[in-house]
């Protein structure tokens, strides 16, 4: 085990900001994990996966953990489907390209999602129709205060739209370890129906689509409008898409004809934060360094030497703004870490 002190984050968080942890530590194996674990307070750690999903607002007077662990077994297999342990420390996008490699069915929509697959069930990543709970078996973690080891079932993991008990009620008190997966080998369920999905494929002249040719849409897509971080620094969906009631969009809808949303069920409906924040006339806008994506207004970004303050200004006056004009709240998906 080897702490190193006061280093630098920029190359582990995907904003690329330049902050020093206290102590950092870079953790292989679970055994390194718990002894290292055994040598400071539990309220003195930062846990970091693949540091996709956090805006670090100023130095870590902590120790961070940089959960390296890596391995993928298959635990089980029919003719039907396989069962995946993946350890943690494994990245999101390589292990779905090594799934789609070997046709294994169910997280092609997926690709390109940047962090680490121990990171996934936190916030159940989702995008084009799908979402992580929809494959989950269960995860096994390390209490930070006990060193014991838990299971977490698929139901104990409470998984909602960007959501898990992971980010409620033992927010901070677990490190996963590894996830197990339930994918497909024949007879895929394809997730098609996205919009951009179908003209992707039809794009690629894909009249009978595999996992492969989903994969590689999806790829298509996401190069084209979000930015890769190793070259813009960002986080992906700065905010969460805000979900309001059905009485208040129809007052909203009168205002906005053409104000798209995506009905959950009779009582409530999902409006993209990037169009409300586009309309507020923030796509593409600029401050110093921080800024809005030209091609996604959902998603901030640092063009070089943004410090995580003014990217987190910018997202409250962004909020303001929408609060202001459409009196709707807009949630940060991005965990602010100060
Ligand atoms: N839109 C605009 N302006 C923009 C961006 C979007 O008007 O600048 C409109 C689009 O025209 C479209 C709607 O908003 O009608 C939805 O846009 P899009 O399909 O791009 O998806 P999204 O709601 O912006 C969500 C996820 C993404 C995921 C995509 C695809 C959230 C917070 N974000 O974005 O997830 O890739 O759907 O499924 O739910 C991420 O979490 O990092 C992420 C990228």
């Amino acid at each position: 085990m080897n702490i190193e002190r006061d280093f630098s984050l920029k190359n582990y968080n995907t904003f690329g900001l330049d902050v020093k942890a206290k102590q950092f530590v870079s953790v292989k194996t679970e055994k390194d994990l718990t002894q290292s674990l055994q040598q400071v307070y539990a309220s003195e750690i930062l846990v970091l996966g693949g540091g996709s999903n956090m805006l670090l607002t100023q130095d870590i007077d902590k120790t961070v953990f940089h959960i390296d662990l890596k391995g993928k077994k298959v635990l089980n297999e029919t003719d039907e489907s396989v069962l995946l342990k993946v350890a943690a420390g494994e990245n999101w996008h390589d292990f779905v390209m090594w799934c789609v490699e070997r046709n294994y069915g169910g997280i092609e929509n997926l690709a390109l999602i940047p962090g680490n697959v121990g990171t996934s069930p936190i916030q159940n990543i989702g995008a084009y129709g799908v979402e992580l709970k929809d494959v989950f078996v269960e995860c096994e973690a390390i209490h930070i205060q006990s060193l014991e080891q838990r299971i977490f079932t698929k139901k104990e993991c409470d998984f909602g739209y960007r959501n898990s008990i992971f980010k409620s009620k033992v927010k901070g008190q677990y490190i996963i370890t590894s996830v197990v997966f339930e994918l497909s080998k024949k007879n895929h369920t394809l997730k098609t129906d996205y919009g951009a999905i179908l003209k992707q494929l039809e794009k690629q002249d894909v009249s009978t689509p595999t996992i492969k040719s989903i994969a590689e849409a999806v790829i298509a897509i996401r190069q084209e409008k979000l930015p890769n971080p190793s070259e813009i620094g960002n986080s992906g969906s700065f905010f969460k898409n805000p979900i309001i009631s059905t009485k208040f969009f129809k007052k909203l809808q009168q205002q906005y004809p053409e104000i798209p949303f995506y009905k959950l069920s009779s009582t409530e409906i999902k409006v993209p934060a990037g169009w409300l924040i586009e309309q507020a006339g923030f796509k593409g806008i600029k401050r110093g360094d921080a800024g809005v994506h030209k091609r996604q207004a959902l998603v901030l970004v640092n063009y070089g030497t943004a410090t995580g303050e003014e990217i987190l200004a910018l997202a409250k006056e962004i909020q303001q703004t929408i609060q202001d004009k459409f009196n709707i709240l807009l949630e940060m998906e991005v965990n602010i870490i100060s």
